[in-house]
């Protein structure tokens, strides 16, 4: 398997050697930002350990809610296929995302903040990944959730957030008692069909970082991230799905 430029969604290139994996490019860079285009495991085993200030980050989630996504934010086209929400780029199993969030773990010096598949999050209470505990389960309740279809049962309307920090600090964030909920409407897709509220990520900037500290997205998308954190230093890494850099 390699990145392709098919029109369809690459798997995460699960259990290819990364010496396979085409080395990133820098696309962008100043004083302050660093975009890669590339997989974020090329980018991430070159990093030192404690490198960044803190991961803040949005993985794709599991198969079973890929399958089952729909999307009220109208299409991602790609190709000549119709992609909708989530279902624009690849799932991510749970090995897959345990390998590069205990990369995240080196790579940070303190927190590693992920919206996540509650799937994936949920196993993280009793196994996390290397280098890493799971300290709380946050959540983003949404303003405009979509509506449960088929009726027969509530709808989801939620997100978790999981709030990780490395095994060998002291964990201190700048929100007091405060407790990890975000409310918030989804974003309409325009260069990207997950695109997370840039007020939320803001505000885990100003949350779990300070000035002067350098937040790392391996899972970029359109950037949200690097966006948020406009005041601090930073580097995404964004991966071409298909036709599309997603
Ligand atoms: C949930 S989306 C992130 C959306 C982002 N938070 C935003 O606001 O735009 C996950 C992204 O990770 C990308 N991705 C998947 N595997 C990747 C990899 N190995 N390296 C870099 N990006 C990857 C997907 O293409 C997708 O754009």
């Amino acid at each position: 398997m390699s990145l392709s430029d098919t029109g369809t969604p690459t798997a995460l290139l699960v259990g290819i050697p990364l010496a396979e994996i085409p080395p990133p490019k820098v696309y962008y860079s100043d004083d302050s930002v660093t975009l890669y285009h590339g997989d974020c495991r090329a980018v991430l085993s070159d990093m030192a350990d404690g490198s960044v200030s803190c991961v803040i980050t949005d993985p794709p989630y599991s198969d079973r809610t890929h399958k089952n996504a729909r999307s009220n934010s109208g299409k991602a086209s790609k190709g000549n296929r119709i992609l909708t929400g989530v279902n624009a780029f690849a799932s991510i199993d749970l090995d897959a995302l345990g390998a590069v969030m205990a990369e995240c773990g080196r790579v940070t010096s303190r927190w590693v903040v992920a919206t996540m598949d509650y799937h994936h999050v949920f196993t993280y209470e009793d196994a996390p990944p290397e280098g890493l505990r799971l300290l709380r389960i946050g959540v983003w309740t949404k303003s405009n959730p979509m509506p449960q279809i088929s009726g027969d049962r509530p709808g989801q309307g939620w997100e978790a957030i999981a709030f990780l920090h490395r095994t060998d600090e002291r964990p201190a964030w700048n929100g007091n008692g405060r407790p990890g909920v975000w409310h918030g409407a989804t974003v309409p897709d325009g260069d990207h069909p997950t695109a997370k509220p840039l007020a939320m990520v803001a505000d885990w900037v100003r949350l779990f970082t300070d000035p002067g500290d350098t937040v790392l997205d391996p899972f970029a998308g359109s950037g949200t991230t690097l966006r948020a954190a406009k005041d601090r230093r930073s580097q995404g890494h964004r991966r071409r799905t298909g036709r599309a850099l997603l």
